[in-house]
């Protein structure tokens, strides 16, 4: 079967850009946007004072352009100044829930490589947060994509399982969720947890603030299927769109420096005529694509600008 697969990528500022999308329709968004006073050499910072009053337009466009069952995926971290974590994210969240988003879960980015340090009040800071954010409470959601091994715990564990554990134990916090651990017993595979253990990426794509291609893979997999649209607003190296692509998703993304959309252009044809594959196919792709990445450099990239707009 014979599918095409669009990616599109605007140069410029998201505020602006994202007006050119329609309504309702993107499955996906995954981003992260430059942090409060961080990166001021590459490009740019807003003061953490004015982060929400930033960003609150920038949302207010996703929120029209998300489907109602689609999915926002947030990756922020508030940074420590004058010896207190700021407090611009939690400030953005209650702003970004009375504009109309349901803040669904966070997960946690626990960065395997965090470099050693010495701080004298606090310990080197090894995880990110990536915020979930929706539109209604039933969004699309592919569980099952994502499931990992059962593991040495079930050896364990589920051998030696107590009374309770072989009937529906209701949480004793009346959260009315429960769990019946004897269910689990002949399988090999579980649900995972909030928490991707994920390495950052080695420094190599000529762009200070990376995802690693797992991290967009995860999600993808999590909350969208073929032929489906991911967004990234804050394109930088373009690592959603060129997972997403790989992945045999629609992508846009936008990003305000036209060194990135010059280097994401050259990576991606804007229409790629794809032939569906056996399972498996995107892994292989992935390590081949990694291999490369890690052992070439990139060639100088030219300042010409580039726009679909
Ligand atoms: C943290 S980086 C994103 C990195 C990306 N996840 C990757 O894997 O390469 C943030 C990006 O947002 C872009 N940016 C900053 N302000 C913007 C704006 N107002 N509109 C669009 N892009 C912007 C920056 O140029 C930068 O590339």
């Amino acid at each position: 079967m014979k599918m095409e697969i669009m990616t599109n990528i605007f140069l410029g500022d998201s505020k602006e850009k994202l007006k050119l999308l329609s309504d309702n329709s993107i499955d996906l968004i995954v981003t992260s946007p430059p942090y409060a006073d961080q990166r001021k050499n590459t490009y740019g910072g807003i003061p953490p004072d004015k982060y929400v009053d930033w960003f609150l337009p920038i949302s207010k466009q996703l929120l029209r352009v998300l489907s109602p069952t689609g999915t926002f995926i947030l990756n922020i971290k508030e940074k420590v100044m004058e010896g207190e974590r700021s407090t611009y994210v939690m400030e953005l969240i209650i702003a970004m829930r009375k504009q109309g988003w349901l803040w669904t879960e966070e997960f946690i980015w626990h960065k395997k490589n965090s470099y050693p340090g010495k701080w004298p009040n606090r310990f080197r800071d090894s995880w990110e947060r990536l915020l979930q954010f929706n539109k209604q409470k039933h969004f699309n959601m592919y569980q099952e994509k994502v499931m990992v091994p059962m593991g040495s715990w079930a050896k364990t564990r589920l051998k030696k399982l107590s009374d309770t554990d072989k009937i529906r134990d209701n949480s004793k916090v009346g959260s009315g969720f429960g769990k019946n651990i004897s269910n689990w017993l002949e399988r090999d595979k579980a649900y995972p947890t909030n928490v991707l253990h994920l390495a950052t990426e080695c420094n190599n794509k000529n762009h200070s603030a990376t995802f690693p291609e797992e991290l967009p893979e995860w999600f993808i997999k999590l909350f969208t299927k073929e032929n489906d649209t991911v967004l990234d607003p804050f394109m930088g190296s373009g690592t959603t769109l060129i997972v997403a692509n790989k992945m045999k998703r629609n992508s846009i993304g936008i990003d305000i420096v036209p060194e990135y959309i010059e280097m994401v252009r050259k990576q991606l044809r804007p229409v790629e005529i794809h032939f569906l594959e056996p399972k498996g196919t995107y892994e292989k792709i992935k390590s081949e694509r990694r291999n490369a990445v890690c052992r070439a450099k990139y060639r100088n990239i030219s300042s010409k600008t580039y726009s679909k707009s």
